[in-house]
């Protein structure tokens, strides 16, 4: 049975003060206050999670991540402290192509930026980690935690910890033959730091905002709108990830046109031709811009359907929030592309990317809990 507002009214119900004071670690359910102080929590993590994702593009940006060679979760947390330290650091880079074959003659201090950035991204994973833990035991030991959100948090927390397995597993595939990340490897990173973000707030809106809930249908179809959106600047996120990785924002700075085409030459230029998705340069940087118009035209297509529902206003707000956000998202990733990728750029047009996912994900939510209830009726 779906939750409603008089579920969660303001002051618990006995039985669930009674639930809550019983010693049970995790009661089948808590007053409204525990549910927001933990949807407030899942909140701060999401944002620490985007942070995570900027600190990470900068990481890139910088060429910085391939500085650390080794993985080592526990010890790796303590930075070297002294000269030879410094220097055992810097002689372990030395081993690698990156060194050889980019950076041959940089210098300690040099080294020292693009280690400082690597392990900020990997201490912030681990600050991160401990941001989680200590909150969810206190909220556990407190008797605030129900019972059906328990498997939740555990899954948010293994995937922050496989997260860090997967980043690691990316930076291997630098460290021998090639000079780079594989593009592939980086852009499961990304998309699995993306599916994290969503998860932790998708949870976070179902603690925070289950007054929504009722029984519309004439919001069904926006409802599967919106989530072919979400869907969608997802596929979108990922491309972007190819376009990073493949470092094709330093080809054809032009637009509309790639090279005086619309679309450019050599499209499929690789066979068999399913490779150009992923390996060629033209094609990646041409689907990121098609798929931007289709994100663009799905979010047109959702404000005219949203007119006609008046008294969805909050959903009407978010989609004219959303309207803005592209706007701007298109607009950061165009200049991206024609200053040629400068760092403060691609880094917002990464954040823009976030809040886009980001208001698509509140949309959705907040659809999927307008109908919650006629979708229960229509699966009866
Ligand atoms: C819905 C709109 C868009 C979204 C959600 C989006 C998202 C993204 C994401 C997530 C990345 C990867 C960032 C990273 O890993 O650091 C990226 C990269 C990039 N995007 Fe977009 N993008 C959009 C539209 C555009 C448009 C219209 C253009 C240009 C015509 C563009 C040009 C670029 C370029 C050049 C990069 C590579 C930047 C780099 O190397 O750091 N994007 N995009």
């Amino acid at each position: 049975m779906a939750r409603t507002a008089s579920d969660h009214g303001s002051s618990a119900p006995r039985d669930v003060e009674q639930d809550q004071a019983s010693g049970r670690f995790l009661p089948d359910r808590v007053d409204e206050a525990s549910r927001r102080q933990i949807g407030w929590w899942l909140v701060l993590m999401a944002l620490l999670v985007g942070l995570m994702v900027v600190v990470g593009g900068a990481t890139r940006l910088t060429d910085s991540g391939l500085s650390i060679t080794e993985w080592r979760p526990v010890t790796g947390a303590i930075p070297p402290l002294t000269t030879e330290a410094w220097q055992a650091e810097f002689d372990k880079y030395k081993q690698i192509p990156e060194y050889k074959l980019v950076n041959q003659g940089m210098t300690l201090a040099e080294f020292k930026t693009i280690f400082w950035w690597e392990w900020g991204h990997r201490f912030l994973g681990r600050f991160i980690g401990f941001a989680f833990l200590f909150p969810f035991v206190f909220f556990v030991l407190k008797r605030k935690v129900e019972r059906g959100l328990a498997p939740k948090l555990l899954i948010m927390f293994v995937g922050g910890g496989a997260q860090g397995a997967l980043g690691w597993f990316m930076v291997q595939s630098g460290l021998v033959d090639r000079v780079d990340v594989s593009q592939y490897r980086l852009a499961a990173h990304l998309a699995a730091a993306f599916l994290i973000f969503a998860y932790i707030l998708w949870i976070a809106l179902d603690l925070l905002m289950p007054q929504l809930r009722s029984k519309r249908s004439d919001l069904v179809r926006l409802r599967n709108w919106a989530t072919l959106l979400t869907v969608l600047v997802f596929i979108q996120v990922i491309l972007g990830a190819f376009v990073a990785g493949l470092h094709a924002g330093l080809s054809y700075n032009t637009w509309p046109l790639m090279d005086g085409q619309l679309v450019p030459a050599g499209y499929l230029f690789q066979s068999p031709w399913y490779l150009n998705l992923f390996e060629n340069i033209a094609a990646v940087q041409f689907n990121h811009r098609m798929a931007a118009y289709a994100v663009t035209a799905v979010i047109v297509a959702l404000v005219i359907m949203g007119r006609s529902k008046s008294s969805a206003i909050a959903v009407r707000q978010w989609l004219h929030v959303l309207l803005g956000l592209v706007g701007v998202q298109v607009g950061l990733g165009i200049w991206t592309l024609l200053a040629v990728v400068p760092l403060w750029l691609a880094l917002a047009h990464q954040v823009g990317a976030l809040l886009l996912f980001a208001a698509s994900i509140v949309l959705t939510h907040s659809l999927f809990s307008l109908t919650a209830g006629h979708r229960q009726l229509t699966t009866a």
